[in-house]
């Protein structure tokens, strides 16, 4: 027995999850799924990747804690997954205590085993936002072809590469104020001492066509690597480096050890077996193609230095395009996956995706016409006609009752089984398209063969004969079924029941044939899809991201800047901007008399132990009674020490559901956020409860 853990990206908590992800998702479950028909010991993990600016100051945009922010994301990640049946055993996070531990202990090996660089970068800084501003969140106009309008690291006309402190009439992207040039100490990776053991290792955990691809790297140096980013980051920090935080590219792909811990942790297994440098097991990571470079170049030299197995193998996908063309907003082809599942069974999306995927890094063209046609002609029209067919014909003249296989039919049956080994190996190596290629052509023949045998002719004057037709009919269906299996689990549950069998089969199931049983009542396993409710989705996709548009450009509108991402959990960013002088738009006296503050007294005070950054308080507010709140303020207090104190409230917020329970107002709080961050107090003699003039 294998033992197997497979991985996925861990998509970005900072938007949905699209079709093309999806593609990714299924691509690993039919694997996994396959796997553990053979009876592998099979671990199939995922989390949420929730760090970085774009998270940062998506929260920003929303008036939101990032802590809240992805806590939705997570919800409805895990959802849109698996309503799209992918069988994860656990879909984690990587804002998560493992792995920040994790982080500080693979950083503590690269700076006491030499592989740390520090050096003084010039970075484009944004004074309104108060932050430093990624390559992605600067435009202007590209210093080699004066395009205008291009991002800070490359230009999409000219194709050149700069940094972003070349861009003429540079502008920050979110508040589109110029930005100004900051220095900085950031830390780097010398990526370049792992070059020999990179060489030796990527031909070995990677496919030809990507190592090939990834030793042009290797022409020159390995460029140090920036790990660090300042404040406000919304991230882990890096242990004595006060406030510089890891890159998210850092922290992301701890995240599939962090989660593996996590799990092992909660199942009682071994996490040894799975991450130390010495186990047995089998590690995959199903990547798309645009961050190769961080799981065959930066993930194995950091692993490497943390002295953490590698990957034995990194498995990398090309993009989902759609109708030919790279998704898009307007078009409506950027399907969200719960778009998706609004119009149509995830079904059709899972066999279409199968019947066109293969090991390579092409991309894969979801032709929403040829995706109808395929489902309707093969699925439907070729695959489960069989059943449809074969059993209501044997319900309703025949009780139901099978027999043994017809002499030539049990021929055909024979190939089918003897098909079994060659459309594992096409499992094996994920050439999905080569199996149901033989999936179909067997059905070709289970179709010919119950054509020619026309059991509606026969049934009246040789009912035992055509029992024995329907009967070689229904097992072929069935071991269909059984290869289909880790492509449709729904469908073949539902084949399980028709044959009153234990779901899941298992790989071994192909071996035996049905007879002398009773089959169940025929109940609908895949109807036709209707070309109408693809035009829908697409027209509900389109109106959707229009709808996202505009909801922005109003919010753009009412954007305030957060003093710092820390205190921005802790209290809103309009709020904390008030604390930012000569910063904050101007709020008339009406305005402000709006907001009730209160005197509050703590009376409980617990950590969430699953959050980072949060405390969960009771707060008595005298006449007003008792309130939850939960504060972003876990970075700067114990728990215990607060409860007694009085502090300042604002009462009057709309409750706010966050993942850990509801909140019902804000503890005011000042500072440069982590540990520094200060809450409100009055002066003596304030009771809970009293109104703040
Ligand atoms: N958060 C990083 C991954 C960190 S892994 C330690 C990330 N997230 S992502 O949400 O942008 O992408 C997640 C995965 O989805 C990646 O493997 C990416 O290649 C894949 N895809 C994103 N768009 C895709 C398509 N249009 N088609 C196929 N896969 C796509 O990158
Ligand atoms: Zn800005």
């Amino acid at each position: 027995m294998r033992k197997i853990l497979a991985t996925c990206a861990l998509p970005y908590a900072n938007g949905p999850i699209h079709i093309g992800h999806m593609m990714e998702h299924l691509q690993a479950d039919f694997w996994i799924r396959f796997q553990k028909m053979l009876g592998h010991d099979c671990l199939f993990l995922c989390a949420d990747d929730t760090h970085g600016t774009p998270i940062m100051v998506e929260a920003r945009r929303r008036a939101i804690a990032p802590e809240q922010l992805i806590a939705e994301a997570w919800e409805e990640h895990s959802k849109d997954l698996s309503d799209f049946q992918i069988d994860y055993n656990l879909y984690s996070s990587t804002n998560s205590e493992e792995n920040r531990i994790l982080c500080e202990q693979f950083f503590k090996h690269m700076k006491d085993k030499g592989h740390i660089n520090t050096k003084v970068i010039d970075q484009l800084f944004c004074e309104h936002d108060k932050m430093f501003l990624p390559d992605r969140f600067v435009k202007g106009i590209c210093p080699k072809c004066g395009a205008k309008d291009q991002y800070g690291d490359s230009c999409d006309s000219c194709g050149a590469t700069y940094s972003p402190a070349d861009l003429k009439s540079p502008f920050c992207i979110v508040c589109n104020n110029p930005p100004v040039l900051k220095q900085s100490e950031q830390l780097l990776f010398k990526v370049n001492n792992f070059r020999d053991y990179l060489i030796d290792w990527l031909p070995k955990h990677s496919s030809r066509e990507v190592a090939n691809k990834m030793m042009e790297w290797f022409k020159e140096p390995l460029r140090d690597w920036d790990i660090s980013r300042n404040a406000p980051y919304f991230g882990i920090q890096i242990p004595g480096h006060p406030g510089k935080y890891f890159y998210v590219w850092v922290d992301a792909p701890m995240g599939y050890i962090s989660t593996t811990l996590q799990y092992c942790k909660a199942k009682g297994l071994t996490f040894d077996d799975y991450w130390r440098e010495d186990s047995t097991a089998e590690v995959y990571h199903f990547i798309g193609k645009d961050i190769t470079y961080f799981h065959t170049l930066f993930w194995p030299a950091l692993l490497k230095t943390a002295e953490f197995r590698s990957p034995t193998q990194v498995f990398v996908h090309g993009h989902v395009t759609v109708n030919g063309e790279k998704m898009s907003k307007s078009k409506g082809t950027q399907i969200n996956a719960r778009t998706y599942l609004k119009h149509l069974d995830p079904m059709y999306l899972r066999y279409y995706y199968a019947s066109k995927l293969t090991s390579g890094v092409d991309d894969l063209d979801l032709s929403l016409d040829d995706f109808v046609a395929r489902v309707n002609s093969d699925l439907v029209g070729k695959i489960t006609n069989l059943a449809s067919r074969g059993a209501q014909m044997l319900n309703k003249r025949l009780d139901g009752n099978m027999a043994e296989c017809d002499p030539q039919g049990l021929l055909l049956v024979k190939k089918a089984q003897a098909q079994a080994s060659i459309i594992a190996s096409h499992f094996e190596n994920r050439d999905f398209l080569k199996a149901i290629n033989e999936i179909r052509a067997l059905a070709d023949e289970a179709n010919r063969y119950f054509d020619e045998k026309a059991p509606w002719k026969t049934i009246d004057n040789d009912p035992e004969a055509t029992r024995q037709v329907l009967s070689t009919t229904l097992n072929l269906f069935r071991i269909l079924a059984i290869f289909l299996q880790p492509i449709l689990p729904q469908y073949t549950k539902r084949v399980a029941v028709l044959f009153s069998e234990t779901y899941p089969y298992r790989w071994i199931d192909l071996d035996s044939l049905i007879s002398r049983k009773k089959i169940s009542e025929y109940e609908m396993l895949a109807i036709r899809i209707e070309p109408d409710k693809v035009k829908a989705m697409l027209e509900d996709s389109a109106k959707l991201h229009l709808a996202k548009l505009e909801s922005s450009a109003a919010t753009a509108k009412k954007y305030l800047p957060a003093a710092s991402s820390a205190t921005s959990s802790a209290t809103s960013p309009a709020i904390s901007s008030s604390t930012d002088p000569g910063k904050a738009a101007e709020v008339s006296i009406d305005d402000f008399m709006k907001v009730d503050l209160r005197v509050a007294k703590i009376i409980e005070a617990e950590e969430i132990k699953e959050a980072d950054k949060l405390l969960r308080l009771k707060v008595d507010l005298g006449p007003l009674g008792q309130r939850q709140i939960i504060a972003g303020i876990k970075s700067a207090y114990k728990a215990e020490t607060l409860v007694g104190r009085l502090t300042v409230v604002v009462a009057n917020l709309a409750p706010r559901k966050m993942k850990f329970g509801i909140s019902e107002g804000m503890v005011l709080a000042a500072g440069a956020g982590g540990s520094e961050l200060f809450i409100l107090a009055p002066d003596s003699g304030a009771k809970p409860g009293d109104k703040i003039k």
